[in-house]
Formats: structure tokens, C-alpha cells, sequence
């Protein structure tokens, strides 16, 4: 399936939920269902104060790193560059935090509402080099959809 066919129907999916919390969690678990090579799906959005990222609505196995310090892993890096993190082979990586054994590689694509990073969405794939370009700009779609669509909402999902 192109994904970019497969955001119309998450958009539906989207335009059809009120609740962000309850909208991120089936998305999570669609995609994690629908898309062979995301084996786990989640969000981490961010404390800037305590500068600590907490996990909120995920799909897949129940990880213990529900709090992740900003520099730290993939998730830490992005939280501090803004950027997309594509890791082909999570073997390779210096700073990396693992959530299982079976993960090969990992895209971390940031979150901003109105410009500033609230958040992340983290993909796991238990294939080498699973992830390329074009999930890069499905999940930029997506995350930019969920902040058009959800505003601050977004921001109370996780308490801190
Ligand atoms: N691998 C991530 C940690 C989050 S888990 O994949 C759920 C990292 O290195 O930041």
C-alpha cells in the first residue's frame, strides 16, 4: 500500500475523532496493524521544563523506557535537534536506547505545534533498514495533520 494513499484514510480517521488522546491510540494501533514493517508505534511528547520525554498512546509491546531524558537514545537526540532520526541498523548506534532485542531499526519523526516541539512519534521495525524517505514524509504529514486537528489538546494527552 503507498502510504500516500494511506493518509486519506487515517485523515478520515482523524476528522472523525474528537478525542486526541483517543485518536492518537487508534492510530497507533492501525498502523502498527496495517504497516508490515512498524512493529511498534508510539508517542513521546516532551517536559520542557524537566526536559524528560513521556511516553503516551503507543501499539506494541510494553516498553519500560516511559520516560526518556532529552540527549538521550534516538528519541533524546530528536528531542534536542527538531529533526528526523532514520536509524537503518540500531546495532550501529553509540546512543541508543534498546526496547527490545528483536528491533533493527527505528525512525524518529519530531511533532510541532504552531513551530514549537511538543512531541514525537517513535517507529520501531524488527527489519534492517526498513524505514526510507517516504515514511519520513508520512509521519511529517501525519504529526502536522494531529496539530492542525488537535491544537493543545495535544498537549494535556500526558501529564506530568
Ligand atoms: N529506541 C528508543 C527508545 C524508545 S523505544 O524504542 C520504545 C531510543 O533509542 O530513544
Amino acid at each position: 500500500m503507498k502510504l500516500e494513499n494511506y493518509l486519506s484514510e487515517l485523515n478520515t480517521l482523524i476528522e472523525q475523532e474528537e478525542n486526541a488522546s483517543q485518536a492518537l491510540q487508534q492510530i497507533c494501533s492501525k498502523i502498527q496493524k496495517d504497516l508490515d514493517h512498524y512493529d511498534w508505534v508510539g508517542f513521546y511528547f516532551m517536559n520542557h521544563h524537566s526536559k524528560k520525554l513521556h511516553l503516551g498512546p503507543y501499539a506494541g509491546k510494553a516498553t519500560d523506557h516511559t520516560i526518556i531524558n532529552f540527549g538521550s537514545g534516538i528519541c533524546g537526540q530528536v528531542a534536542l535537534s527538531g529533526e528526523t532520526y532514520l536509524s537503518e541498523d540500531v546495532s550501529a548506534e553509540e546512543n541508543y536506547i534498546a526496547c527490545s532485542i528483536e528491533v533493527k531499526s527505528e525512525i524518529v519523526v519530531p511533532l510541532y505545534l504552531n513551530e514549537v516541539l511538543i512531541g514525537q512519534i517513535d517507529i520501531d521495525s524488527n527489519t534492517t533498514g526498513a524505514f526510507g524517505k517516504d515514511d519520513d514524509i508520512f509521519l511529517k504529514a501525519l504529526n502536522k495533520k494531529l496539530a492542525q486537528r488537535y491544537g493543545e489538546d495535544l498537549k494535556m494527552i500526558v501529564s506530568f
